[in-house]
């Protein structure tokens, strides 16, 4: 069990700086994810805390004792990738005590910890076979099986799911949830995937350009985002950002329709209006919109519409039984609580 805190926390590779300063604290039994596009710096923060990276700033505690410079063996957090990285000439059962044996932990231990761990994981009945002969799936299992075993203070994920379809990725997302909850152990887990995000975290660590956006539960940054960044990453189809003219507690929409929303006491000149497409339903003293896409989905139906002849679209999801015909007007409204607005320039949210 551990907490991990992070403060200042910076790495450049030579001249170029990729983690500006991260501050961070991860309480003992937290499933904290880290989200993000592409190249924002996930993996490099979560290997700087597994030791694997070493830190050009800051400093990294793990129980509150500083590990800046302690190698990732005494750190005692175990670490699981994307690709598996199984020994191929072992069997499952080898591949999981090998680490153990190397610390020359006795026999019985060692079996004891490979039974618990199989078993807590359904591959007790693979123990005997080849990494060749699992499915990804299973392969994933014994990916953390391995890690299980050390009884890490810490488990440390960098996108485990990704080399495995929808699925199973529903599936392993569920099962390594169940076992945050049976191990209670701290967890930070790495992902550009906001759903998994959403659906796994105690708390969403939003990172942009090796920067922290925010930190907060997945309903507090769904409800309540703090950027435009943040509101347009978790949620989707994602927010509708619509350009306006805002004056007191109201907004101009391309077009011309005014609808209102809190604004700052105020308020004039331009700015950007976030709406979830969930948020926007049919009102018939609503703004109007030209339907050019539908597609049902089931249980609702995805409608994307063009405001007042400009260029914008918004993407509304509305009821699936709703017939709804391409080229109609819709007209839309939304509650103005469900609205945020957002400074054009800088992104950051406008708060009334
Ligand atoms: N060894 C390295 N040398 C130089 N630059 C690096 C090195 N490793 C990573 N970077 C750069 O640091 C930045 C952050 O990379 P990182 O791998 O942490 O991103 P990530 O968020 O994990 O992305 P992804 O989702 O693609 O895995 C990127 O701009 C990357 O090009
Ligand atoms: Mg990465």
């Amino acid at each position: 069990m551990a907490t991990i805190e992070l403060s200042g926390v910076r790495k450049a590779y030579g001249a170029t700086p990729v983690i500006h300063g991260v501050d961070l604290a991860i309480r003992d039994g937290e499933f904290v994810v880290f989200v993000g596009p592409s190249g924002c710096g996930k993996s490099t923060l979560l290997r700087m805390i597994a030791g694997l990276e070493d830190i050009t700033g800051g400093e990294i505690r793990i129980d509150g004792r500083v590990v800046n410079a302690e190698p990732p063996a005494q750190r005692g957090l175990a670490m699981v990738f994307q690709s598996y990285a199984l020994y191929p000439h072992m069997s499952v059962r080898q591949n999981l005590s090998f680490g153990l044996e190397n610390l020359r932990m006795p026999r019985a231990e060692i079996e004891r910890r490979v039974a618990d761990a199989a078993r807590m994981l359904q591959i007790d009945v693979l123990l005997e076979r080849k990494p060749r002969q699992l499915s990804g799936g299973q392969r994933q299992r014994v990916a953390i099986g391995r890690a299980i075993v050390r009884e890490p203070r810490a488990f440390l994920f960098d996108e485990p799911l990704s080399n495995l379809d929808a699925k199973l990725r529903q599936d392993m997302r569920l099962e390594i949830k169940r076992l945050h909850q049976r191990l209670g152990a701290t967890m930070i887990y790495v992902t550009h995937d906001q759903v998994e995000a959403m659906t796994m975290a105690d708390r969403i660590v939003v990172l942009n350009g090796g920067r922290i956006e925010q930190v907060g539960p997945p309903r507090a940054l769904y409800r309540d985002p703090a950027t435009r960044f943040v509101a347009g990453f978790i949620g989707a189809p994602p927010m509708n950002m619509i350009p306006v003219a805002m004056a007191t507690g109201q907004a101009t929409l391309p077009g011309g329709a005014i609808v209102a929303v809190a604004t700052p006491a105020g308020a004039a000149g331009s700015a950007v209006l976030g709406i979830r497409p969930e948020h926007l339903v049919r009102d018939p003293s609503g703004f109007a919109a030209t339907v050019e896409l539908v597609e049902p989905l089931g249980a609702d139906t995805l409608v994307s519409a063009r405001l007042g002849g400009g260029e914008t679209m918004v993407t509304a999801r509305l009821p699936g039984d709703a017939e709804i015909p391409i080229g109609a007007t819709l007209r839309l409204g939304f509650d103005p609580h469900d609205a945020v607005l957002l400074d054009p320039e800088t992104g950051a949210r406008l708060r009334a």
